[in-house]
């Protein structure tokens, strides 16, 4: 057993597996839903948005609550292993994250057919903002395309340029990194404060209405 469970590429694909398999015999054997009905890809678009959401928010939390506020005690010599090996591999993780919980989201508001109306906030309604779930969940959804435009184009190209990620930025210098590393920092705050409401709308769109 330790020969798997040491091995990440074997549990995370496995768990991959076998997380669809209870999902398909669930849906399909248990509720008796069709490959193509709606229900069906419902759930297992519910399934990735909220794997993948939690592959994004669990780094941002340990950005914010464990890497950045423990900086401070770790000697100079030692920062490189940071900087230069954990940063950049959390920061890959944590981007596209984001990235694949923006596209199963918006995926999921497509499926159940109201895309438009909750990124109105419900002004697309008919009357206008008469859907509660819509209007709640459309400011949970632009609360996180905040955050995903944060991490896209705030955060990551400012941690580049701060860790010099591929050594792509060696011509900045000291100030101009830590100029990087701040802007990063703060905008990456943001997005932990914002997490909490933006969490809100998310699970509670479908628990209120
Ligand atoms: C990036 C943009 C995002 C979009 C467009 C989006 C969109 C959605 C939509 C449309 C739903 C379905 C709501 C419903 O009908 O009940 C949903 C549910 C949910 N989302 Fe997001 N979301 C985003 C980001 C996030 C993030 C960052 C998280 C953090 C983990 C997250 C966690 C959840 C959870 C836990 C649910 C509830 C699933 C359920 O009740 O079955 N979402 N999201």
């Amino acid at each position: 057993m330790a020969w798997f469970l040491s091995n990440i590429r074997y549990v995370a694909w496995t768990a991959l597996a076998v997380g669809a398999l209870f999902l398909i015999y669930f849906a399909m054997g248990v509720a008796g839903y069709a490959f193509g009905d709606a229900a069906f890809w419902e759930a297992a678009l519910r399934w990735s948005h909220v794997l993948v959401g939690i592959m994004w928010i669990g780094h941002l939390y340990y950005f914010n609550f464990t890497q950045i506020p423990n900086m401070p005690k770790i000697p100079d010599e030692q920062k490189p292993a940071i900087g230069k090996v954990i940063a950049p591999a959390a920061l890959f993780w944590f981007r596209w994250g984001a990235m694949f919980t923006l596209i199963t989201g918006l995926l999921l508001a497509w499926n159940q057919g109201y895309l438009l109306q909750a990124l109105t906030l419900g002004a697309a309604d008919d009357p206008s903002f008469a859907v509660g779930k819509h209007v709640l969940i459309g400011i949970g959804m632009w609360l996180a395309i905040v955050m995903w435009f944060n991490v896209w184009f705030i955060i990551w190209p400012n941690q580049q340029r701060a860790l010099n990620i591929d050594n792509k930025f060696a011509n900045l210098d000291a100030a101009a990194k830590a100029a990087h590393a701040r802007t990063a920092m703060l905008l990456s705050r943001t997005n932990t404060f914002l997490s909490a409401p933006m969490l809100v709308a998310m699970t509670g769109a479908s628990t209120l209405f």
